[in-house]
């Protein structure tokens, strides 16, 4: 009884600290190595007069959804102004410094639309803010999917910076294209945390835990070789002791005892 339960213990303290081995590397994974980013979603209230020839007049739209996000070095503050582009077609990306944006008359503000594609977010958000944009807004190219990423455009941190989906984009360029003057209200959204973890820690913690792993796994079999031995050699020994006891058994002279023989002392051999 009492060394089964050693054994149970033993055992039961052997997985603990396995667990616990285990338990120790999600930590480590959770708060040494993995990276938080953080992100803001826009408010985006779009605001135009939709021609009505037939009403002989124009009907005010209004839609607003919480599709856009802050890049990752704007301000995190409202905007709000006219959407413009560039003023001639083959500049719509504003990549060159010398891109002229169909702005209003001075005093009123605006906001730049801009496509991604063919340079940074940082060079599109800079030539917009040289012009006294009150804001950039710069949607998808290609994807055709809601998707938006967080921009980072490092060195141009003094204007509101959003990025918006590709189908909304494209409405706003279709409404522009139609000369229809279009007012966007830029609030501020929901803040997200997002964690992610990084290649390379994976990979260090991979190898770290496959390397404590292999250790532990050789500790174990260490472990039970020696037991095995051990009653091994114990078997050994009782199998040795009781052939001993046989030989000297075999050694003992036999003899039926007849009424009236006299019994002498022979087992000396026993000691
Ligand atoms: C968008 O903003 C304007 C001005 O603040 C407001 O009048 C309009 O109701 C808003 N639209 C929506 C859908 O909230
Ligand atoms: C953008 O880059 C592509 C490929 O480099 C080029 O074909 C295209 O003309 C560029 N667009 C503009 C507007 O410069
Ligand atoms: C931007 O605004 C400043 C002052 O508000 C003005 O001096 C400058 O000419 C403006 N630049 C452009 C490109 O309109
Ligand atoms: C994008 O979002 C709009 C409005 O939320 C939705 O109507 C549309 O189906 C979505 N498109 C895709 C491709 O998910
Ligand atoms: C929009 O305005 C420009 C000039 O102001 C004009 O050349 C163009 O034809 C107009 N487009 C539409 C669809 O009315």
């Amino acid at each position: 009884m009492a060394p089964s339960l050693v054994q149970a213990c033993r055992s039961l303290a052997l997985s603990t600290w396995l667990l616990s081995f285990c338990f120790v590397h999600l930590l480590c994974l959770d708060f040494t190595v993995a990276e938080k980013e953080e992100w803001y979603t826009a408010f985006v209230n779009i605001t135009y007069a939709e021609p009505a020839p037939e009403a002989g007049g124009a009907e005010l739209r209004t839609e607003k959804s919480e599709c856009g996000r802050y890049g990752e070095h704007s301000p995190k503050q409202d905007a709000r102004g006219e959407v413009v582009m560039a003023s001639s077609a083959h500049d719509r990306l504003a990549c060159d410094p010398s891109t002229k944006f169909a702005a209003p008359t001075q005093g009123r503000s605006w906001i730049a639309l801009i496509p991604k594609g063919n340079c940074t977010y940082r060079d599109k958000i800079r030539n917009a803010f040289l012009q006294n944009a009150s804001a950039v807004v710069i949607f998808n190219v290609g994807s055709n999917t809601n998707e938006t990423i967080t921009m980072p455009h490092a060195g141009v941190e003094d204007i509101v910076a959003i990025m918006i989906p590709e189908p909304k984009g494209k409405e706003i360029v279709s409404l522009l294209e139609r000369n229809i003057t279009v007012t966007m209200y830029i609030t501020i959204g929901t803040r997200n945390l997002q964690k992610y973890v990084s290649r390379t820690s994976v990979v260090f913690v991979s190898i770290s835990f496959i390397v404590l792993m292999i250790i532990s796994l050789a500790w174990l079999v260490f472990y039970y070789i020696q037991r095995f031995r051990y009653a091994n050699a114990r078997d050994r020994n009782q199998w040795r002791l009781g052939d001993a006891a046989k030989k000297a058994i075999s050694k003992l002279q036999v003899r039926t005892i007849k009424k009236g023989d006299k019994v002498k002392r022979t087992a000396s051999s026993l000691g």
